[in-house]
């Protein structure tokens, strides 16, 4: 555990990738390093590739020793763009690849990169600083039909059509461009009238018009989608993808490539249901509450 993420569903990951000594391992999602300190625990190299330049900034300081001896190769990048990355850096063919997606609790609990109905800053939520488009782009020009069918699908948001439509009346007036500011536009389309909220009322407003901005900024259920089959031309004969996912729809995602994969005679899927934490760790970690591990190993 470190104050960077806590690592969700860290053993069952590590003991399904199976790591061997001085096999080499895909950590496709870097964050924390929590489960990339695992896999180099056990004995396995690790290619570690996050968005976040912070993440990356944050391992390099933790990890120099494994990095000075060549277990630890950094990079950043999307994992949409594995197969390049991995050729790259010589890691072609690898024994596992582990994909724990979404954010963390870093980007969240950090105000200034405007992830979080909780604190105050610019609607930002670039997981890639250098992303052209931020959150704030997205409600200040796409149309109302489009915000609608974003809060609607991404984020399954019951009153996604008048949220929408109070977006679309405030920006008419300014420019929304803070956290606070979209906060006040879900209040009131809500119709709360009190002037401060708790944190609890908060989250149950806006959670999902947050969720849904973040995931199309960071285009996350395409780069989900793209990553999956080169990833599995990268695995080794017997290699395995772990991967860990946060909403339904990145599950279903995972589910139909791993179907597929199957289907096509390229290896079997592990678990047939997904993994999900036990109550201990929901207790211990509420953001590990929706979360899903699924495997597929490779065969031929
Ligand atoms: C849940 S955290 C990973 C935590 C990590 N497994 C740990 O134990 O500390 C997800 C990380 O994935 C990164 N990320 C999300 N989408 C990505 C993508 N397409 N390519 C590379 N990194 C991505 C985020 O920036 C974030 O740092």
């Amino acid at each position: 555990m470190n104050d960077y993420h806590v690592s969700v569903l860290l053993k069952e990951a590590i003991e399904l990738l199976q790591v061997k000594k001085n096999g080499k391992y895909i950590d496709a999602t870097l964050g924390g390093g929590g489960h990339t300190r695992a896999v180099l625990e056990n004995g396995g190299l690790v290619l570690g590739i996050d968005l976040d330049q912070e993440a990356l900034y944050f391992i390099n300081q933790n990890q120099i020793s494994n990095i000075k001896n060549q277990k630890l190769i950094l990079t950043q990048g999307n994992f949409k763009d594995i197969a390049r990355i991995a050729r790259l850096n010589r890691f072609e063919k690898v024994d596992g690849i582990i994909y724990d997606v979404g954010v963390s609790s870093h980007q969240i609990d950090s105000g200034e990169r405007g992830f979080s109905y909780l604190k105050n800053g610019p609607l930002d939520m670039r997981m890639d600083k250098e992303n052209a488009v931020k959150a704030s782009d997205l409600i200040n020009i796409l149309t109302k039909g489009d915000l609608y069918e974003l809060f609607s699908r991404l984020g399954q948001e019951r009153r996604a059509r008048v949220i929408s439509d109070r977006i679309v009346r405030a920006r008419g007036i300014k420019a929304i461009q803070t956290t606070e500011e979209l906060l006040e536009v879900i209040k009131d389309a809500y119709g709360l009238k009190t002037k401060t909220l708790s944190p609890f009322i908060k989250a149950a407003i806006s959670k999902r018009v947050f969720q849904a901005l973040r995931m199309a900024v960071n285009s996350e259920l395409e780069n989900l989608k793209e990553s999956l089959p080169q990833a599995i031309d990268l695995l080794e004969k017997g290699g395995r993808i772990v991967t860990i996912t946060f909403h339904s729809l990145e599950d279903r995602i995972v589910k139909h490539s791993f179907l597929e994969f199957e289907k096509n005679k390229q290896g079997k899927i592990i678990t047939k249901k997904p993994m999900i934490p036990n109550e201990e760790e929901i207790r211990n970690n509420r953001r590990s509450a929706s979360a899903k591990l699924r495997v597929f190993e490779k065969l031929i």
